[in-house]
């Protein structure tokens, strides 16, 4: 029973990553802008509420102007939908908490995960951005619904977008990394791949064909196309089996520095 709860304790040890990004389109109001992000939760039998409710503390402890919530709130049941909305509408930013779905949300119904953290304040960007001002300057936050489901519009999430307005791009799968470049975007923030979730090739190659299935190129952390910047957060719960190994559930803290211009 100890080894257990050991066991337990270590798969959801949440390691903090402090992450400084530097956006050159990035105007002084906005420069210093804390961003916490939160990704693949999946809520259910491996992750459990008070675990997502220790997260959604320690992000609130972070003090974030913004949280970017990067899909897969649930796993296979629609019976942890209402818990862990009600669990993350505790989350508090000041300019706000966004929200993107992911291929597990699609599975056990899209339109009822979006519903649910609508109704606790979370603004759920299904191919859409909202515009966020400070003093004169504007900072995008976009979000594309799943790529796996065939559900991501690009171009009409960011139809209407100001062209010289620095651009956040939520996206649950990594994927749109070269369209988001191709685009203009700023900086992009993923989940999915669960940085692998073991760092042991074997049985990586297991849980990969059983449902994690992981870009080759993208794992966790930095990528870059061109001037666009992808971070690909290793997420809190697991999928498959519920194993972490050598791969800590993440809460990266995104602090933007701008170019020390007005736009
Ligand atoms: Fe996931």
């Amino acid at each position: 029973m100890r080894f257990r709860q050991r066991r337990t304790r270590r798969r959801h040890q949440l390691q903090v990553t402090h992450q400084p990004i530097y956006l050159s389109r990035l105007s002084a109001d906005f420069s210093g802008l804390r961003l916490v992000q939160l990704s693949d939760i999946h809520h259910g039998l491996y992750t459990r509420l008070d675990e997502v409710e220790r997260a959604v503390e320690l992000a609130n402890r972070l003090e974030p102007d913004l949280v970017a919530l990067t899909g897969d709130f649930v796993t296979n049941s629609p019976n942890y939908i209402a818990p862990v909305a009600r669990a993350l509408g505790r989350l508090r930013a000041g300019l706000g908490c966004f929200a993107v779905l992911g291929n597990h949300d699609h599975r056990v119904g899209a339109n009822r995960v979006a519903w649910a953290l609508e109704a606790h304040g979370i603004e759920v960007l299904r191919n859409r951005h909202v515009r966020l001002r400070r003093n004169g300057s504007s900072l995008t936050v976009a979000g594309v619904d799943d790529f796996s489901y065939g559900a991501d519009d690009l171009r009409r999430a960011l139809r209407g977008a100001i062209a010289d307005t620095p651009t956040i791009l939520l996206s649950h799968n990594p994927a749109l990394l070269l369209q988001a470049a191709a685009c203009g975007v700023d900086l992009v923030l993923s989940g999915h791949t669960h940085g692998g979730q073991v760092d042991a090739p074997r049985l990586r190659s297991f849980i990969g064909r059983r449902g994690l299935q992981v870009p080759l190129r993208f794992r966790h952390g930095w990528e870059q196309s061109g001037a666009t910047q992808l971070y690909i957060s290793r997420g809190i719960g697991t999928v498959v089996l519920p194993i972490r190994l050598r791969c800590p559930a993440e809460i990266p803290v995104l602090t933007l520095q701008g170019n020390g211009h007005a736009t």
